[in-house]
């Protein structure tokens, strides 16, 4: 059931209720964001995506609600969220994946300020948005930069969508009674299947494949990304990390990186992976993952048949070009964490046992033998 904002917040009564709008319901990281926010007292919580959230079990049915709509129409947009006048907080955790960078880039910028276009006269009582933004704000995708990387950094030349989201919020915030914050993850690592950035899944399939061809798991990127230091961030710690820049009132208009807290190179944690799949590591060999693993399909099948698996299909479950991507990137990936901390965040997460822990959560869902 919908609460009014009238129903909360009186003095003495119940702690206030805040309705959160969840974008990307079925992402990597809206997905467990909308998880924990329905977990508590003091939010409701609509998530939006054009598919119904569906990995990993249904969610309380009174306290969230789905909206299904495609950001990209904005006249359908429009008149799904016109009646969201409860709405306090927007989470954008939306992406879509295109291959054209230009085409990538015009997408995504267009369904954020679609979203915008409908929350913004709809929600009269909207308070925050907060924006899933990433490393790639500091340029990380594009070669060695400047490390850690700091708030404050300079963006790169190279455009990006994360600008012109960004750059859309600071424009239309001005003289409005709402603020915004962002946050800035690198390889969020969350528990959910399929997704073009959903490195937990690539790995696990990469070694159930390699396991079952009899092969060891061998890194299958470049000696220096094997080596390199790199950060990476726990899906349910940024859920946590993104409702607190929802809420803290210092967290007005301003961009926090978020990660574990750790730094780790592959090949600290690949042995690690190795004896969790009970397999010989075998040394780095640079291979393109979209090439060998991307014929494996029938194998999977099989697999998936055996072992009585959840019928995904390996294309679905891996993200084959972004694990390319990832392991082919040869210098470090850092973010100094010191802003989300001297502002009240402090959470820390050991990178080692999170992977292992959803490495248990795929095996326990059926997702991997
Ligand atoms: N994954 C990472 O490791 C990572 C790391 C750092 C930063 N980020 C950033 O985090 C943000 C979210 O990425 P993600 O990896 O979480 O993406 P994701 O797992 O693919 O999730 C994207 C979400 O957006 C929804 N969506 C896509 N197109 C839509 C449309 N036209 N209309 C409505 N909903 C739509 C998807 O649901 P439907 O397909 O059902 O519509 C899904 O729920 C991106 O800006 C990304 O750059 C990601």
């Amino acid at each position: 059931m919908v609460r009014s904002r009238s129903e909360v917040g009186r003095a003495g009564g119940p702690a206030p209720r805040r309705t959160a709008l969840v974008v990307g319901a079925t992402g990597i990281a809206g997905e467990p964001l909308l998880r924990h926010l329905v977990g508590r007292e003091d939010w409701f919580a609509y998530g939006l995506s054009r598919r119904p959230p569906t990995a990993g079990g249904a969610l309380p049915g009174d306290s969230v609600r789905h909206i299904q709509v495609d950001l990209a129409d904005p006249r359908a947009t429009g008149a799904a969220l016109a009646g969201l006048a409860e709405v306090t907080h927007v989470f954008y955790c939306g992406y879509q994946e295109h291959s054209d960078p230009t085409e990538h880039r015009r997408v995504n910028a267009a369904m954020f300020r679609n979203l915008l276009d409908a929350v913004e006269p709809a929600a009269q009582g909207l308070r925050r948005i907060v924006l899933l933004q990433g490393m790639k704000y500091y340029g990380c995708h594009l070669g060695p930069f400047k490390t850690p990387a700091e708030e404050d950094d300079p963006p790169v030349t190279t455009p990006h969508f994360y600008y012109d989201q960004q750059a859309e919020l600071i424009r239309r915030q001005r003289g409005k009674g709402w603020t915004w914050a962002a946050a800035r993850p690198h390889s969020i690592c969350g528990p959910s299947v399929g997704g073009p950035m959903n490195i937990v899944a690539t790995i696990a399939a990469y070694a159930t494949v390699r396991k079952a061809m009899g092969l060891p798991l061998s890194f299958p990127g470049k000696p220096g990304a094997y080596k390199a230091r790199r950060q990476v961030t726990d899906a349910a710690m940024l859920a946590r990390a993104m409702a607190w820049m929802a809420t803290a009132p210092e967290c007005a208009n301003q961009a926090f990186n978020i990660a574990n807290g750790d730094v780790i190179s592959w090949q600290q944690v690949w042995p690690l992976f190795a004896g969790y799949f009970d397999m010989r590591p075998g040394e780095p060999r640079r291979r393109s993952l979209a090439r060998t693993m991307g014929n494996k399909g029938r194998l999977w099948d099989r697999l998936v048949r055996t072992h009585g698996l959840e019928p995904y299909s390996l294309d679905r479950l891996a993200a084959w070009s972004y694990g390319d991507a990832l392991f082919g990137s040869d210098w470090d990936i850092l973010s100094d964490t010191a802003k989300c901390r001297a502002f009240g965040f402090r959470e820390v997460v050991d990178s080692g046992r999170m992977f292992l822990r959803l490495f248990d959560g795929l095996r326990a869902a059926g997702v991997i033998p």
